[in-house]
């Protein structure tokens, strides 16, 4: 699915963009108001304490804005940040290089921390809670362990869902924030935002167009208004106006919920193939030749937010509207049919 338009997974062709989009401060960080005003407290405290921001854990669906906000925290308290991910940290001497060199109060940032393997996260627990190292030297009867200090850091962890996450390493988080799906009129501001900072030129009810249809999420919406500049530049005067981008996103494929193919194949086979549901998430991802962990990280959060689905004990069920948006009528789950 590395082609999908509206996927909301980092693609190559976005680092290069999203870096110059990236809201640098917690001001510009448009929407996710009260994770915002939470961390401005918490980044002032710190600030005026001159100590280390107590350990951050973000979680929410991908293209939300983790990376950004860990990022904004870095910057916001001055410090010095230092990223890596789950699966880049194999062996156990990586991340004690790492923390045994940090700065006071640097930000060490873990990307994907519910990939971290067991061995690394012991190393972990000590380090979060008293900034030191447990060191075992030697083997055997001989062996033993030295406590080795670290400098006071700030780990802030980013994950899709904490419910991957091992209990001992979330409880080790004093500051936990899940950032949920834009309103529109966040995503509309930030339509506008990157609009600026690339010079786009394009109307208001363009930009509330493509707002529209980006799942709110910024990641999508950047890449939405990037497709749609080179529509309008290929195929118009190079203004995005109402007509240029309704007619850039049709091509696109992009409908007017932000949905595309794969969102219409899962809801088309829960509908067709499975009655409506309840389906397993198994059953259904093989169903559609589909990874299970795409189909729940980034296809289903959506859809159960705009209410298409939903997750059940006994599987997924298609709502009424889901049914209402094909043109079918919804089974009546109330009526026997023998
Ligand atoms: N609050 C925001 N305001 C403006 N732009 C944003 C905001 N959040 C994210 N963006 C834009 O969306 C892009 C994607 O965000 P980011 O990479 O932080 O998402 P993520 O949650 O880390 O995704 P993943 O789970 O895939 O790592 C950023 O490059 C940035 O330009
Ligand atoms: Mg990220």
């Amino acid at each position: 699915m590395s082609d999908r338009l509206v996927s909301a997974a980092r693609e190559p062709e976005d680092v290069q963009f999203e870096a110059g989009l990236r809201p640098r401060l917690l001001d510009e960080y448009v929407g996710q108001d009260r994770v915002r005003e939470n961390l401005s407290v918490s980044i002032a405290a710190a600030r005026q304490r001159g100590e280390a921001l107590d350990h951050v854990l973000l979680y929410g669906p991908p293209g939300l804005g983790k990376t950004t906000l860990a990022l904004v925290i870095a910057n916001e308290l001055t410090v010095p940040v230092r990223s890596t991910a789950g699966p880049v940290l194999e062996r156990p001497g990586d991340l004690a290089a790492i923390l045994t060199n940090l700065q006071p109060n640097e930000v060490l940032f873990i990307d994907e921390i519910h990939r971290l393997t067991p061995a690394i996260e012991e190393i972990l627990y000590p380090a979060m809670e008293d900034y030191e190292l447990d060191i075992v030297i030697g083997q055997g009867p001989g062996a033993r362990s030295v406590k080795v200090p670290l400098q006071r850091f700030t780990l802030i962890g980013a994950t899709t869902r904490t419910g991957l996450l091992t209990s001992p390493l979330r409880s080790r988080f004093g500051i936990v924030h899940r950032l949920d799906f834009y309103t529109s009129a966040d995503m509309l501001e930030i339509v506008l935002r990157s609009a600026r900072i690339l010079k786009v030129d394009i109307d208001d009810e363009a930009a509330r167009e493509i707002a529209g249809r980006t799942r709110g999420t910024p990641r999508i919406a950047n890449r939405l208004l990037r497709r749609v500049r080179d529509y309008a530049q290929v195929r118009a005067d190079g203004r995005i106006t109402l007509d240029v981008a309704r007619r850039a996103l049709d091509l696109l494929d992009v409908d007017e919920h932000g949905f595309d193919e794969v969102d219409r194949r899962l809801l088309r086979a829960i509908i067709e193939k499975f009655n409506g549901g309840p389906v397993g998430v198994n059953t259904l991802a093989a169903s559609l030749s589909e990874e299970r962990d795409a189909i729940e990280d980034i296809y289903e959060p959506f859809l159960m937010q705009i209410g298409f689905l939903e997750r059940t004990p006994r599987g997924r069920v298609a709502t009424a509207r889901a049914y209402e948006y094909f043109g079918l009528l919804p089974p009546r789950k109330d009526m026997k049919l023998w």
